[in-house]
């Protein structure tokens, strides 16, 4: 079982960025704790605060891994292309958030994902990637 988490813009920060939503662990730690947890799950990495890099590294996946866990991050509520991208590929993307979206700023509570990914799980915290992650398992 291939699966690789994707983050966008900003995720980078986790552990600092508006830990009262986001929380104090840093991706990377969280991440180490995944592995440990899924040791028989191929868990791969991705960050980039650039659109391009994201839909770069959908194509490149998304006709041979077994399933993408993406947090767009920003660019779910404004980006066509990274829509696009997970429309045009294979492998099932489960859509994820850290917040729930739907009570926050309502530019918020539209997603470019959505609409072509096989499920969505946002508001469990960091928690949110572990529940994508059993949905494959
Ligand atoms: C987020 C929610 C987005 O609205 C926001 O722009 C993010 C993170 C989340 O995981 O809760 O950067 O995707």
């Amino acid at each position: 079982m291939k699966l690789i988490i994707i983050n966008g813009p900003n995720l980078n920060l986790l552990g600092k960025r508006e830990p009262e939503i986001y929380g104090s662990t840093t991706f990377e730690d969280y991440f180490g704790e995944l592995q440990a947890k899924y040791p028989d799950a191929e868990l791969e990495y991705f960050q980039s605060n650039i659109e391009g890099e994201l839909i770069d590294k959908i194509q490149e996946t998304g006709f041979s891994y077994d399933g993408i866990i993406l947090n767009a991050a920003a660019y779910t509520h404004t980006s066509v292309g990274i829509g696009d991208a997970v429309k045009a590929i294979k492998t099932p993307v489960i859509e994820v958030h850290i917040s729930n979206t739907f009570e926050r700023e309502e530019f918020r509570h539209v997603s470019y994902i959505s609409p072509a990914a096989k499920g969505v799980v946002l508001g469990f915290g960091l928690q949110s990637y572990d529940l994508a992650i059993q949905s494959f398992l």
